[in-house]
């Protein structure tokens, strides 16, 4: 019985002491960084949210286009010159980069292709070997302001606090998803069809775009579901190395735009693609509206051609061709897009002004061109 309290005495003690310990060690903890893979379709902003963070934060921010990088040795830039960017942004201060924040985009793109036996995967999987001891933290020599490459002169640039956010677009990711879930709920499944990688994913991605036609709309949000139970394991059979997965460990997911948003882009940012071509007709005194059914149609268009808010550019571009071709030195005041039109059924209304008040508009103007001219001649 002794013993026992004994024991338990002995046991709290230990305890205390434990916490004692945690508690005077919590004081210069070392708090590491959690790196972030970024996942979404293509057009889903991902690159544009890197961008607006770029010029919204104060610390460096270096974006790198990993599809450009190759392995040491290899013609291509070094990985290397990841880093060399953000000291670069950073104003060659070694301190503050530092603690910058480095965004690899495409980073699908540097999955390996396991059916293809090459003897060196250097574009692919070697870049991701190269990048794992950048991404845990390690001292790498950059080189310095103003000097050449050969010539040797370095900076050290300790990369254990700078954070690194990955992103691409994973196309094909969501069937490797629901083949994994389908394995672990019904049962079947052999493990001889594992290892597809990204080739084959985006193969069998593209073979479902045109087999079934299904909803748009439905598909999106399948996909998206399935996106967002993203797992590493998902990352590594679509190509990614392990020991790289395992290094970034918040995984999020974009989810894709619907209309709602496609339509918000339209009109409301600073840059937006209304805005853009209303400046492009003002330059010709036109002025260009769009109808609210028109840019809801617009955006249905952009949903079923798949590419996110790059299509809304293209469909614009088709339906605006005439216009911008009418247009200049006519007497054209206003183009008008309503739902009719962006469906194919009619063409853009024009609104013209009277002709001899544009005649004298442009003739006032002073522009000197030789068609107006004629016209004033004619008139006379
Ligand atoms: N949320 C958004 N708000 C405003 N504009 C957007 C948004 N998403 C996309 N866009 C528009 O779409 C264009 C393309 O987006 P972005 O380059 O970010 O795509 P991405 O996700 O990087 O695609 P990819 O995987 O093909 O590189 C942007 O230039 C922007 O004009
Ligand atoms: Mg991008």
């Amino acid at each position: 019985m002794n013993d026992m309290v004994n024991l338990h005495g002995q046991q709290a003690a230990q305890e205390k002491r434990g916490s004692d310990l945690l508690d005077s060690h919590h004081a210069n903890i070392k708090l590491e960084k959690s790196n972030i893979v970024l996942l979404g379709p293509t057009g889903s902003g991902k690159t544009l949210l890197a961008q607006t963070l770029a010029r919204c934060l104060d610390v460096p921010f270096a974006i790198c286009d990993c599809t450009t990088l190759t392995q040491a040795g290899y013609v291509g830039e070094d990985i290397e010159s990841v880093v060399a960017k953000l000291l670069q942004d950073a104003n060659y201060s070694v301190e503050k980069a530092q603690q910058g924040i480095v965004f690899l985009d495409e980073v699908d793109k540097i999955g390996s292709v396991p059916g293809i036996h090459q003897l060196r995967d250097v574009g692919g999987e070697g870049v991701q070997q190269g990048l794992l001891k950048l991404l845990e933290g390690t001292i790498i020599n950059v080189p310095e302001k103003n000097s050449r490459k050969l010539r040797g002169d370095t900076v050290q640039v300790d990369t254990t606090n700078i954070l690194f956010v990955a992103s691409g677009a994973f196309n094909g990711l969501d069937s490797i998803i629901s083949r994994r879930k389908c394995e672990k709920y019904l049962g079947f499944g052999t493990p001889s069809n594992m290892g597809q990688g990204r080739r084959a994913a985006a193969a069998a991605d593209l073979a479902n775009r045109s087999g079934a036609e299904m909803d748009a709309v439905l598909e999106m949000e399948e996909k998206d579901r399935l996106l967002s139970h993203v797992e590493a394991r998902d990352l590594i059979e679509f190509g990614m190395i392990p020991e790289f997965v395992g290094r970034m460990p918040v995984v999020v997911s974009l989810h894709s735009l619907d209309e709602e948003t496609l339509v918000r882009i339209l009109t409301e940012p600073r840059n937006a693609v209304i805005p853009q071509y209303q400046a492009l007709f003002s330059m010709d005194k036109c002025e260009l509206n769009v109808t609210p059914d028109a840019l809801r149609a617009i955006a249905q268009l952009a949903l079923e051609r798949k590419t996110g808010a790059r299509g809304l550019r293209s469909i614009m571009e088709t339906l605006l061709l005439e216009p911008m071709f009418e247009v200049p030195h006519s007497n054209i005041m206003a183009v008008e897009l309503n739902k009719d039109v962006v469906l194919g059924k009619s063409v853009p209304v024009y609104v013209k002004a009277p002709p001899k008040e544009s005649v004298e508009e442009e003739y006032d103007s002073g522009i000197e061109e030789s068609w107006p001219r004629q016209a004033d001649v004619a008139n006379n």
